[in-house]
This record gives structure tokens, C-alpha cells and sequence, in this order.
């Protein structure tokens, strides 16, 4: 199937179903006192909420796009060769993973469609806990839905200075050359905010936030959150500002500060 003959919005409408079938996994997990935690080989924590509802996202998928691959956080991705010329959706089940498992609410479950040429095409990301949902598809803007509210249009900011800009962030770790200037960075924008994970991205996409910043992410970590930003009037980069979220960090922005930014966060890099 072309990416031109394919309706996204149907794609948008299963996206939302797979985020009602996880909240429903999740929710019940969350602050359990029996929950089972285990040690990643790559020494992250995973829960047995992560697994279960990865798996039960799967399922659906399975049914209802037998002809789309999966690339999921917990249970693998198809190889490159597979995966050339098909759509394909992205899972990262919880992110937030240690939010989770310490009863912090900021975790949300992930889902992400790519089209065959790699842009994303549908997203959603549900965070039951926070009772807000973003969501968005190619060509239908982004839209934010908090627990028993209608759901509502989003757009980015309209800050233009660096030194008016509100920048979230997860932590100081991962930055390795570019950290002097991150912190030169915290110094020279108006605010800054360790919120972290997708709800960084989310609030960059709702106009709360300017800028958001991650280092070090993998392809689940980022494929709702940019087609989230980039409907929402904003930009999805990584780091060295290729655009995507292939490229193994990610940099949201209200696009007026993306240049500016990213010239300052490479500024301190060895020539
Ligand atoms: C993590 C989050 C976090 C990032 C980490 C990721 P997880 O995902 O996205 O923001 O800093 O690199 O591993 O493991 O909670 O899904
Ligand atoms: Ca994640
Ligand atoms: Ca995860």
C-alpha cells in the first residue's frame, strides 16, 4: 500500500484503541505491591506491566494489521531487510520505566506508525496516570485529551529568544562533550525543568514548554513524540539536527529556537 492511499486517520482511531487496551494494563500495575521487576541485560529495569502490555498491543496488531511489522522496546524488531518498504509500528510499552516502578506518575505507553519512507505517520501517547492523552496523525494536527474533557487542538509556542525559553530535560547524564554547553544553555534560557521523558516532548507540543532535550533515545522513545511536535507546528530533530526520530537523540522545539539551540548545544564540541 502507498502512503498516499492509506488512511491515516484509521490508523489514529487503532492507535487509540491500543492506548485504551494498555492504560488498562498499566493502571492496574501501577503502585502494585506485587509488582515484578527484572534487570535488562543492557542493566535497565523492566516490569511485568511492560511486558504484558507490549504483548497485548501486539496481539491487537496482529489482528487488526496482519500486513504491518512491529518494532517494540521489550520484544524486538524485524531486521532492516524486513522491514524495507512496509509500515511499521514502534512500541515503547511504558517509557518512564523507573517513574513506574518507584510510583512517580510520569510514564506513558508509546505507540508510533512509520511509513515505508521512515517518516512517522501516526502517534499517540497515553499517560493514565497524569489522565491526559496527546495524539496526532499526518495531516490532522496534534490534540491533547485530559481525563474527562473534550479533546482539544494543540500548537507549539510562539517564544523567539533563547532567554524567554522554558527548556525540560531528563537529567544531566548522557551529554558527554555538549554538557558544558547544556549547562551554559540552563543558564541562558528563562527557565529550565527536569520533567523528563515524553512529557518534556509533550509539553514542547502543547506550548507550555520551548524547547526539550534528550541525548541518548532509541527509535521507541521517539517515534509518537515526533509526529506529535511536528503536527503541533514544532520541529523533531536529533542532536545534530537531522530530522526524524532515527538518529539516537532527541531535540523538540517550538521551531523558531531550533537553530539557535542546537548551534549553542554544539558549541562546545572539539573541532
Ligand atoms: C527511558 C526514557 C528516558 C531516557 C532513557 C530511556 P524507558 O525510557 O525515555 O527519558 O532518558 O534513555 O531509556 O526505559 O523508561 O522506556
Ligand atoms: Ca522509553
Ligand atoms: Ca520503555
Amino acid at each position: 500500500m502507498t502512503s498516499q492511499s492509506r488512511d491515516y486517520s484509521a490508523d489514529l482511531a487503532l492507535a487509540h484503541a491500543l492506548a485504551d487496551a494498555a492504560d488498562a494494563i498499566t493502571l492496574a500495575r501501577f503502585q502494585a505491591h506485587d509488582l515484578v521487576i527484572e534487570t535488562k541485560p543492557d542493566a535497565t529495569p523492566v516490569t511485568d506491566a511492560d511486558k504484558a502490555t507490549e504483548k497485548a498491543i501486539r496481539e491487537i496488531l496482529s489482528s487488526q494489521r496482519p500486513d504491518d511489522l512491529v518494532v517494540g522496546e521489550e520484544f524486538g524488531a524485524p531486521t532492516p531487510e524486513a522491514i524495507a518498504g512496509k509500515y511499521y509500528w514502534v512500541i515503547d510499552p511504558i517509557d518512564g520505566t523507573k517513574n513506574f516502578l518507584r510510583g512517580i506518575p510520569v510514564w506513558a505507553t508509546l505507540i508510533g506508525l512509520v511509513a515505508p519512507d521512515n517518516t512517522v505517520v501516526a502517534g499517540v501517547v497515553s499517560s493514565p496516570a497524569l489522565g491526559r492523552r496527546w495524539s496526532a496523525a499526518q495531516g490532522f494536527g496534534s490534540h491533547v485529551r485530559t481525563l474527562g474533557q473534550p479533546e482539544k487542538s494543540i500548537h507549539v509556542s510562539a517564544v523567539s529568544r533563547l532567554e524567554d525559553a522554558q527548556l525540560s530535560y531528563s537529567d544531566l547524564i548522557g551529554w558527554g562533550e555538549r554538557k558544558t554547553s547544556m549547562l551554559n544553555l540552563q543558564e541562558k534560557v528563562w527557565r529550565t525543568r527536569g520533567i523528563g521523558d515524553f512529557w518534556s516532548h509533550m509539553l514542547v507540543a502543547e506550548g507550555a514548554a520551548d524547547i526539550a532535550a534528550e541525548p541518548v533515545l532509541a527509535l521507541w522513545d521517539m517515534a509518537a513524540l515526533d509526529i506529535i511536535v511536528r503536527e503541533a507546528g514544532g520541529i523533531f530533530t536529533n542532536i545534530n539536527g537531522v530530522d526524524g526520530p532515527h538518529g539516537g537523540s532527541g531535540i523538540s522545539s517550538n521551531g523558531t529556537l531550533h537553530k539557535e539551540f542546537l548551534n549553542a548545544l554544539n558549541s562546545s564540541l572539539s573541532k
